[in-house]
């Protein structure tokens, strides 16, 4: 299985390489960028570290890795400004991305390519790439909300002292302000939240926004996330790369589930080594339902702006 990520010599493209080399399941790993010389660098610096984690071949390079490449994961983009929104980041990014698209097709993908897109807006990109790469729509996955569930894991589990690998809790929707938290499902070693010792329901509000605002509480502490991303990425590539079939928060065109059509956001989705096998429509309180619509309905009006520049 080989991957190429665009983007690779940045910080969210390195941290993804180092978290797939990590894992051990890619056995190829190419870093492409536009600045070449930052992505063999950061390839080199990975390679340094493979006898001691697994035997992979780890490059720096260009769009020549593309026709020979399994999975394509587009983390390229202009990083957001602490107080920017994703969606206002969409101008600045969107002409960047359409010719990253157009790079792509032109080297030639395999028709069995699986990309994966993280740039931001990533519900609105991956859209945008589902529409012009030329491949099947279930084979474009956008990382979407898997980077906030597990932050929303994560932030729960130090809350209640619990294991975070234990601590179970979505977030769905849109990767940004309409995000929704799935309250419905959370649980702790299969125990349901709202019954653990110590829960009281004013800590969901205070845990949710923390979770929401996470990304822009990195980038003014650090200038941007990245390992927690990588690690997001790493779930996604790996599931695809074993076909492992695990069900993950994560982007694509949706064509009815939870009423939602036209737009790309993240539902429950079965991912394989074909990309989207599957979605499951858990069920979800009314509340949570109408979060779903309502971030479709955000997504869909920046959508359409957007569809109007890039056409
Ligand atoms: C984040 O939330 C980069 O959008 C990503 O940090």
């Amino acid at each position: 299985m080989k991957v190429s990520i665009i983007g690779g010599g940045g910080l969210v493209g390195s941290c993804a390489a180092f978290a797939l080399q990590c894992g051990g399941i890619a056995r190829e790993i190419a870093l492409l960028d536009v600045n070449q010389e930052l992505a063999v660098g950061q390839a080199l610096d990975l390679q340094h570290g493979s006898p001691s984690v697994a035997d992979q071949t780890i490059s720096g390079g260009g769009y020549e890795h593309i026709p020979s490449s399994d999975v394509i994961c587009i983390t390229a983009g202009l990083r957001r400004k602490p107080d920017e929104s994703r969606l206002d980041l969409i101008n600045r990014n969107t002409d960047l991305f359409v010719q990253i698209l157009n790079d792509v097709k032109a080297a030639g993908p395999k028709p069995s390519a699986i990309v994966v897109v993280v740039s931001n807006p990533v519900d609105i990109l991956t859209y945008v790439a589902a529409q012009k790469l030329g491949l099947p729509v279930d084979q474009v996955i956008g990382l979407g909300t898997q980077l906030d569930t597990i932050r929303f894991c994560s932030l729960i589990a130090e809350q209640m002292g619990a294991p975070p690998t234990q601590t179970k809790a979505l977030i769905l929707g849109e990767h940004g302000e309409s995000m929704v938290p799935i309250w419905s499902s959370a649980t702790i070693a299969g125990l349901p939240l709202d019954k653990q010792p110590g829960w009281n329901p004013g800590l969901a509000n205070q845990l949710f926004t923390r979770t929401r605002g996470s990304g822009a509480e990195v980038i003014k502490r650090k200038g941007g996330a990245g390992f927690a991303v990588g690690i997001a990425i790493q779930d996604v590539i790996e599931s695809i790369a074993l076909d492992r079939r695990r069900v993950l928060p994560v982007s694509s065109v949706q064509s009815g589930c939870y009423g939602v059509r036209d737009v790309a956001l993240s539902v429950p989705t079965v991912i394989g080594r074909q990309g989207v096998v599957d979605r499951q429509e858990i069920e979800l309180w009314p509340k949570e339902m109408q979060g779903m619509r309502a971030s479709g309905a955000a997504l869909r009006k920046t959508l359409d702006v957007v569809l109007k520049r890039v056409g």
